[in-house]
């Protein structure tokens, strides 16, 4: 028998190239999801031709056209809703949530970000991580609480930071690690592996997680 997919639901802002990751891993088959829609904020977000390209529904909801960030986020949910997702997946969706959204969403909604969580959480990320001189950098797929870029941990990967290298060098090294580890944590969700535990903790396989777990790549 086929296995069930689980209905997500993507959310972004720009280029789209997690969404991609996404899209791809699921035609390979190594992702047991059925991407119901892909909403943007943006209507020129590069990644609502992606999903058009693969056959997926698409929505605009442009936060301009709202008065306020609750207003914003109340019509967000009734779209969402109208797609009944059993996940909610941010890839580069650049809005800050209010409770209400993250309480609705509770313990079905992920975030990939682009640090070693809980490292420079927020904008810029790449930038600071060289400002600083960090000898490495990375990325992390987190549950999303009502904290901006500080539910829990799931699942990371780090990349060196060369001597020398540009915020823009840094981040292509990043997302191709961002590509390899969104579509590995939502399989585990999909597939009934990871929760969000009553504690607060993101467990996987009945346990809960002590420390994220790490997809290394430093031979970059
Ligand atoms: C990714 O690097 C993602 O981690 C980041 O935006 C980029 C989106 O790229 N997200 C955040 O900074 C969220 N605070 P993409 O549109 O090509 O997937």
């Amino acid at each position: 028998m086929p296995q069930s997919k689980l209905p997500i639901v993507v959310l972004i802002s720009g280029s789209g190239s997690n969404l991609q990751a996404i899209i791809d891993a699921a035609a390979r088959g190594d992702l047991p999801v059925e991407i119901r829609a892909v909403i943007s904020n943006r209507a020129d977000a590069r990644g609502l031709q992606r999903a058009a390209d693969a056959g997926i529904a698409t929505e605009v909801l442009n936060h301009k056209a709202f008065a306020s960030r609750e207003d914003y986020d109340r019509a967000l949910m009734t779209l969402i809703d109208r797609f009944e997702p059993g996940l909610v997946v941010l890839a580069g969706f650049m809005r800050l949530l209010t409770d209400a959204f993250t309480a609705h969403y509770a313990g079905r909604i992920l975030n990939i970000h682009p640090s070693l969580l809980p490292e420079f959480k927020g904008l810029h990320t790449h930038r600071r991580a060289i400002e600083e001189n960090a000898a490495e950098h990375g990325a992390s797929v987190h549950f999303v609480t009502a904290e901006l870029d500080g539910g829990p941990v799931i699942l990371q990967a780090r990349v060196p930071v060369h001597p020398g290298d540009s915020p823009e060098e840094l981040a292509t090294r990043v997302l191709a690690q961002e590509h390899r580890i969104y579509p590995e944590a939502i399989r585990w969700f999909a597939e009934g592996r990871l929760r969000l535990g009553e504690d607060g903790r993101a467990g996987l396989d009945g346990k809960p997680l002590a420390a994220p777990v790490s997809l290394d790549n430093t031979s970059e």
